[in-house]
């Protein structure tokens, strides 16, 4: 067992600053447990979303080191590796979308975008066969497991709320 220094956004709506952790590190563990013993062994209060663990559900994204990932699929081997030795992995929550609390941000804008898109119904006579080209553009959106990094990486819209007076990214 070793014990590693963590540097975790702790904060509300933007305003925060990064807090130093000490966390002891077993083998095998991924940054998400990190999270997690922060969670239990010093701060309960300390906010994130997961769900799966398994690179499934999209919930842990977050800019590990400044890099977006996801916290369940970083292993703790790989980023102290890729860590320069005088320097604190950083955790901060995911910059394009607006802050909730510490890695948490209100991703909700995808929800509503997702309701104006409408369905495909086919047309309407009987003998209609789905084609194979058809099934798999469906399958395409089947893929996003709707982690949103793809958002976080775009330089569009992670300026854009401070263009557009939305509030201010101070992360
Ligand atoms: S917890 Fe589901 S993708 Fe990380």
């Amino acid at each position: 067992m070793t014990d590693i220094k963590m540097k975790v956004f702790r904060g509300e709506e933007g305003e925060g600053e990064l807090i130093e952790y000490d966390v002891e590190l077993d083998e095998g563990m991924v940054l998400l447990d990190c999270i997690h013993r922060i969670q239990h062994e010093q701060e309960p209060d300390l906010s994130c979303r997961w769900n799966c663990k398994a690179g499934k559900c999209g919930s842990c994204s977050a800019e590990i080191n400044g890099k977006p990932s996801l916290m369940c699929m970083t292993r703790m081997s790989d980023i102290i590796e890729e860590t320069p030795e005088n320097e604190v992995i950083t955790v901060r929550p995911l910059k394009t979308f607006p802050h909730i609390r510490d890695l948490v941000t209100d991703v909700s804008w995808n929800y509503e975008m997702a309701k104006a898109v409408s369905p495909i119904k086919g047309p309407d006579e009987p003998d209609w066969e789905f084609s194979q080209f058809e099934a798999k553009r469906a399958q395409e959106f089947r893929t996003c497991i709707e982690c949103y990094i793809c958002q976080d990486t775009c330089h569009v819209l992670r300026e854009w709320r401070t263009k557009n007076n939305g509030p201010p990214c101070k992360l």
